[in-house]
C-alpha cells in the first residue's frame, strides 16, 4: 500500500524464480521483495548473474515466477489468464532491451507502429501515433529509413519510442545504453529521465552505470537473486562516498 492508500502499482513479495529441475536446477531469485510506487524512477544495479533480468522479465510478465507474488496495482498477476497478461503488457507495460529488438528491413516508422498493429488500431491511428512517438525522442524525418541505416543511438531511440507509442505506465529498460558509447549513452539516459519526469511514466532501469544509476531517484541492488540495498539515489551516492 501507498501512502494514499492505494495499491502500489509494482509488488513483488517473496518471489522466487527457479530455472532447470533436479539437478540441473538454479535459484535466479531467491525471495525478493520490491515496492515500486507511480511515477518512480528506479535504477537496478548489480553483477552480472545477479537476477537483474529475471526480475524485470517477472515484472514485465514476460516470464511467471516460482513461488511469491506479484501485484500490479493489487491485480495478482499469477490468477491472469494468458490473454489477461497479453492485455496487461499491451496496454500498461513498455520494453527496452540492450539489443534495441527492431526489424532491421523494416522502417523505424512500422517499427513504432508493430505495438499499435497487435492493439487492433486502423492504419490512420497508427501512423500518426507512431509520428508523435518518434518526434518525442527526436527522430522526425527518418521515419522511413530502416533501423539498418540508422545509427546505434537512433535505433535505441526507435525502440523507445515503440516503447512508449501504447502511452505504457512503466518503461522497463534492461541496460538500455549497453551497447552505446559515453556520449549517446548519455542522450537515452537524458530521454528517458525525461519520459519519467514529463510524462510521468514509472521507470525501472537496468543499469551499470553509476552516473546513469545516479539520474535515478532510487538504486535497488541486486546480489545473489537478492535484493543487497535499496536506497534513494542520494542516500545511495552518500554511502558511496562513505565507502570510498
Ligand atoms: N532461461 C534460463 N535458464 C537457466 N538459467 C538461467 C536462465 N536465465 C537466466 N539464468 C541464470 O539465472 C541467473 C540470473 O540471470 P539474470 O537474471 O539474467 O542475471 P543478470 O541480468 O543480473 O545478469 C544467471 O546465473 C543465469 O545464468
Ligand atoms: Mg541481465
Amino acid at each position: 500500500m501507498s501512502a494514499d492508500g492505494q495499491p502500489a502499482l509494482i509488488e513483488l513479495r517473496q518471489v522466487t524464480k527457479t530455472y532447470g529441475q533436479g539437478q540441473a536446477a538454479f535459484q535466479a531469485l531467491a525471495g525478493i521483495d520490491l515496492s515500486i510506487e507511480r511515477g518512480e524512477f528506479v535504477a537496478v544495479m548489480g553483477p552480472s548473474g545477479s537476477g537483474k533480468s529475471t526480475a524485470m522479465n517477472i515484472i514485465g510478465c514476460l516470464d511467471t515466477l516460482s513461488s511469491g507474488s506479484y501485484r500490479f496495482c493489487g491485480v495478482p498477476v499469477e490468477t491472469l489468464t494468458r490473454d489477461q497478461c497479453a492485455r496487461l503488457r499491451r496496454s500498461y507495460l513498455g520494453f527496452v532491451f540492450q539489443g534495441f529488438n527492431l526489424l532491421r528491413r523494416t522502417s523505424a516508422l512500422e517499427n513504432v507502429e508493430l505495438p499499435l498493429l497487435y492493439r487492433g488500431e486502423s492504419a490512420a491511428t497508427r501512423a500518426r501515433l507512431a509520428r508523435e512517438a518518434l518526434a518525442d525522442v527526436g527522430l522526425s524525418g527518418w521515419e522511413q529509413h530502416t533501423s539498418a541505416e540508422l545509427s546505434g543511438g537512433q535505433q535505441q531511440r526507435v525502440a523507445i519510442a515503440r516503447a512508449i507509442v501504447t502511452r505504457p505506465a512503466v518503461l522497463l529498460a534492461d541496460e538500455p545504453t549497453g551497447n552505446l558509447d559515453t556520449q549517446r549513452s548519455r542522450e537515452i539516459m537524458e530521454l528517458i529521465k525525461r519520459l519519467n519526469t514529463e510524462r510521468g511514466i514509472t521507470v525501472v532501469m537496468v543499469t551499470h552505470e553509476p552516473d546513469m544509476a545516479a539520474m535515478a531517484r532510487r538504486i535497488v541492488h541486486f546480489i545473489d537473486g537478492r535484493i543487497a540495498a535499496d536506497a534513494s539515489a542520494s542516500d545511495a551516492a552518500a554511502l558511496a562516498r562513505a565507502r570510498a
